[in-house]
């Protein structure tokens, strides 16, 4: 059982274990796995087994799907352990989205607090697998905190490209902590996207951003985690944020495969949600236009503040697989639905909340309807982005034009029991 590269565009292949990120054509690269003999064993069976297991590498809810994602020798696996994440009922959010069957997988309570963790997993057991000693990546923040945590435990050196300003507070902190090299580029992501191609090009270190097709692979057990949740019985809809569409192309990738082997029999629909000030995807797809990127995103959720998305070709195709859609949704509908995921109990930054506006556009639209069983896909965790939530709730976001309609702002009192009597009084 031997896995290939193979362009997605003009089906090149090339051999998996030289480092290569796109074809000679320019295309992207996708690892095509041996479908015929994996078909011979009975992979349920072995996921099954795997469950909960306390066996290195299987405790991870990435590598308990080993034959599917990267068959390689135990010796290079870099794992923490990663996955087993909680799939939630969605409580108020769901009530707020007008779905009756609403399941919220918080891919925030990985290691480093973001779904991240499971693309990085495979990428950097790729990186030790190639040799490399060097790694690097572009990011808006949650993947840098990822490589530069994973490369920790690796023993290899980081190098981290982020754009200057508006970059999450947890996530530079998480990327300086764990010892990553941060170089704060004068640019935007896109800018600096493509000056990390080009250094890893000609410095022999090893790129790590989703255009790496071992990062998509270690994604797909999103997806994977959630059917064996749910007993693989497939739900009716996938949603999930998109900003580079690294993870739609992992979780419509794994879905397609699993069709193909016959492990799921139905194929869901797939929703992408993206900011309406960062929508290259959703203009393509809604206007039946080429792609053409978007200059100078922008939008709070600043996750997903990117114009021009590296994996956009590999998420379409994942979109037109699964008769999915694309939608956007403003500023204001992401911090108003993120007051409802982390009024739930449950919590996530505001990207992972673009899931919950756009479900409710979706059921408003009468796309999704209020019965069918909808995951949703929560990227990061709340405490990733403190500064967008507490200014949300401080009523200080004016100045970008988001009314804080749900705030639970801190009330100030004098330190006597009638005052507290009063705050509490409001609340019976
Ligand atoms: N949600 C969060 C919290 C993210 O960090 C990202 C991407 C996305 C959604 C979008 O996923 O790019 O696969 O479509 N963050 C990247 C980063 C770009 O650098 O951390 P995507």
């Amino acid at each position: 059982m031997d896995i290939n590269l193979k362009c997605a565009d003009c089906k090149k292949s090339y051999d998996p274990y030289i480092v290569r990120y796109s074809c000679e054509c320019g295309g992207t690269l996708d690892v095509e796995h041996d479908l015929e003999s994996l078909r011979k064993l009975d992979l349920k069976k072995i996921f099954e087994e795997r469950w909960r297991s306390r066996q290195k590498p299987y405790d991870s809810g990435v590598w308990r799907y080993k034959e599917l994602i990267f068959p390689v020798p135990d010796e290079f696996i870099v794992s923490k352990p990663e996955g087993n994440t909680n799939l939630y009922d969605a409580g108020k959010a769901g009530k707020y989205a007008g779905l009756k069957n609403f399941l919220l997988k918080h891919e925030g309570e990985n290691p480093t607090c973001s779904f991240k963790d499971r693309g990085m997993t495979c990428g950097m057991t790729a990186a030790r697998r190639m040799g490399a000693k060097i790694v690097a990546c572009a990011s808006t923040g949650n993947t840098s905190a990822s490589m530069a945590a994973y490369a920790a435990t690796a023993g290899m050196l980081s190098i981290i490209f982020i754009p200057e300003g508006k970059i999450a507070y947890g996530k530079l902190t998480q990327a300086l902590a764990y010892g990553g090299k941060t170089l704060q580029i004068r640019g935007d992501f896109d800018d600096a996207m493509t000056l990390v191609q080009e250094v890893c090009g000609k410095l022999n270190i090893y790129l790590l951003n989703s255009i790496n097709p071992y990062r998509i692979e270690g994604q797909k057990a999103i997806g994977f985690e959630i059917l064996q949740q749910l007993n693989w019985e497939v739900p009716d809809w996938f949603i999930l944020p998109g900003g580079n569409l690294g993870n739609n192309t992992a979780l419509s990738k794994g879905l397609i495969e699993l069709y193909e082997l016959g492990i799921i029999a139905k194929k869901p629909r797939i929703a992408v949600i993206q900011a309406s000030g960062a929508n290259p995807l959703f203009l393509m797809w809604k206007n039946k236009t080429p792609y053409k990127r978007v200059p100078h995103a922008d939008t709070i959720a600043t996750a997903i503040k990117i114009g021009n998305p590296v994996s956009w070709k590999k998420s379409y195709r994942g979109i037109e697989w699964s008769n999915g859609v694309v939608e956007q949704v403003t500023d204001q509908e992401i911090m108003d639905a993120k007051a409802w995921v982390d009024a739930a109990g449950i919590g996530a930054e505001p990207a992972s909340c673009a899931t919950v506006a756009g479900a409710k556009k979706l059921v408003e639209a009468g796309v999704i309807n209020p019965d069918e069983k909808v995951v949703g896909i929560l990227t990061g965790h709340l405490l990733k982005d403190p500064d967008a939530t507490s200014n949300y709730h401080k009523s200080s976001l004016g100045d970008i034009g988001i009314a804080s309609r749900f705030a639970n702002a801190p009330v100030q009192i004098e330190p006597t029991l009638e005052a507290v009597r009063r705050q509490i009084g409001t609340l019976l």
